[in-house]
């Protein structure tokens, strides 16, 4: 059996979630469902990221002790990914016993390489960003470079990993592997960042004086861990990393990291390096998606101009918030979430190409057959139908491995226009009329073409797709155990009743 281990990022607890991580977290399920779908075990990671100085700051701001508060937080992102119906298989928290251990493994681990050292650090602090910059970065500003906040200077001993002598390693991976960051955009961020600058020996601690909410340092009682040094390391602590019989041997390396744009250099720079130097294979893949943007900024936690995913699925439902999240931009793409626009895709894509397909087979169905289906009524027919529904996965699969999302909708939703059209061109009310032998067969393929329909949008909109199974009367009969790559063209049997039921996405105004 082939595997593929897929990733979030872990979310700060700093806040409760918004659009963008609801993003991150439906791309990844949605690719999680459909390599699920092709056959793959899969393992499928997310959490939260708990330490650091913004965490400790929000919860002595809410009167809270860290470890309650993040545990309340926390909790608020495993209840919106189960509203969104998220199947993740494993949900990570840097502050447990299986993470703490990993992340003080690598600190003796380099330290026995000689890859960590003490030093006298001076210079300029950017206290939200947990950032240190150098006189030249900040230009003489006194302005953090990233966020533009007020810089502290700061004079303090702390360890650092020799990063620095990996540079040329990690430039020839990157040439020799095309695909390892991507969209080629992000590529060719790294690579340039990579060219022009020489690194800096990345400092890993932090004095507890200063930051006491962090994973104690293994080489001093002063310190503790710097929050992105911690945090990565999740993706190996998660599955087992040097546990005995673990999915670690099974899983490592990860296949795909999804992540934003935003957090591309801890991704595509100190992580591997991190890796590398404790001879670790590294991930396939880091894929940055673009920004939700508000009035042209970001949206985020510390603008404030955020939209609440849950009142979105308490307006549209589910599954046509990740519909919306994956057609409507490219992945990799930045994009602005509107209701007016969410209310176009939902009427035109959902209500009138989807919704009304469904309704009507299953409407002729009541109306010609009493909704009873006979057996092998479509395994002769030899019709653009079954023809493309033979394709539909291999179409979606080339575009899912380049993680082109709405790409993969598009061929799906080519589909079901190709089914609509199909009603139009055999206008099955004309051959009930002429009592033509040929209706059984155009009307068993219609059921067919939503069955197959239903496995595609299973990874988007997994409520919408056990729906139309459920409606074909193929409620036993999980979408999982058939295959979605070979189609069958005459999978009901004999006795099966489907039924209209109410409208999948009634239109809105
Ligand atoms: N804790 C770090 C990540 C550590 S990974 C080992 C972090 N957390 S975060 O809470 O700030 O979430 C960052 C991620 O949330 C981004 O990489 C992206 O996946 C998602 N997004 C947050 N805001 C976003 C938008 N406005 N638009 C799209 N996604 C963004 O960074």
């Amino acid at each position: 059996v082939k595997k593929f281990y897929l990733t979030t990022p872990l979310y700060y607890v700093n806040a409760k979630p918004h659009i963008g991580h609801a993003y991150t977290t439906i791309a990844a399920d949605a690719l999680a469902r459909f390599k699920r779908l092709m056959g793959y075990k899969v393992f499928f990671l997310t959490g939260t990221d708990e330490h650091g100085q913004k965490v400790q700051k929000a919860s002595e701001a809410e009167g809270l002790s860290p470890k309650d508060f993040t545990d309340k937080l926390s909790q608020t992102f495993r209840d919106l990914w189960q509203k969104l119906n998220i199947e993740y298989d494993d949900f990570i928290r840097t502050t447990e016993v299986r993470h703490v251990k990993a992340v003080q493994y690598f600190w003796k681990e380099l330290n026995r390489k000689k890859l960590i050292y003490r030093k006298k650090y001076e210079g300029w602090y950017c206290t939200p960003c947990e950032a240190f910059w150098t006189e030249r970065e900040t230009a003489g500003e006194k302005k953090c470079p990233q966020c533009k906040r007020a810089l502290e200077k700061i004079s303090e001993e702390n360890y650092f990993f020799a990063i620095s002598q990996f540079q040329d390693w990690l430039i020839e991976h990157i040439r020799k592997h095309p695909q390892f960051i991507m969209p080629e955009t992000r590529r060719n961020e790294t690579f340039a960042f990579l060219e022009k600058n020489k690194l800096v020996d990345l400092c890993i601690s932090r004095p507890r004086a200063r930051l006491a909410w962090g994973v104690d340092c293994p080489l001093s009682p002063d310190h503790v861990t710097y929050v992105w040094f911690d945090a990565l390391i999740n993706y190996v602590s998660a599955c087992g990393f040097r546990e005995p019989r673990s999915k670690f041997s099974e899983f490592w390396p990860c296949d795909v990291h999804l992540i934003g744009k935003d957090i591309l250099r801890p991704h595509t720079v100190y992580w591997p390096i991190m890796l590398h130097a404790m001879d670790i294979e590294i991930p396939q893949r880091v894929f940055a998606h673009g920004w939700w943007m508000q009035d042209k900024t970001k949206m985020s936690k510390s603008l404030g101009n955020i939209v609440n995913p849950l009142e979105v699925i308490k307006e549209f439902g589910e599954d046509a918030f990740r519909y919306f999240l994956l057609r409507e931009v490219p992945f990799g793409k930045d994009g602005t979430y509107s209701d007016v626009a969410m209310t176009t895709r939902f009427n035109t894509d959902l209500a009138n190409d989807l919704g009304n397909l469904c309704h009507r087979t299953l409407h002729m169905m009541e109306k010609y057959f009493e909704c009873k289906l006979a057996a092998n009524t479509a395994a002769k027919a030899e019709n653009v139908l079954k023809k493309e529904a033979q394709m539909l996965a291999q179409n979606m699969e080339r575009h899912l491995d380049l993680l082109q999302f709405n790409d993969a909708l598009i061929q799906i939703w080519s589909y079901i226009n190709e089914a609509n059209k199909f009603i139009e061109d055999q206008a099955p009310w004309k051959l009930a009329k002429e009592n033509s032998e040929k209706l059984p067969e155009v009307m068993g393929s219609l059921c067919e073409a939503l069955r197959v329909i239903a496995q595609g949008v299973w990874p988007f909109m997994p409520g919408t797709a056990l729906k139309i199974w459920k409606k074909l009367g193929l409620d036993a009969r999980p979408i999982l155990n058939d295959s979605f790559d070979k189609v069958k063209w005459n999978y009901f049997k004999e006795g099966t009743v489907t039924e209209k039921g109410d409208p999948l996405f009634p239109r809105r105004k």
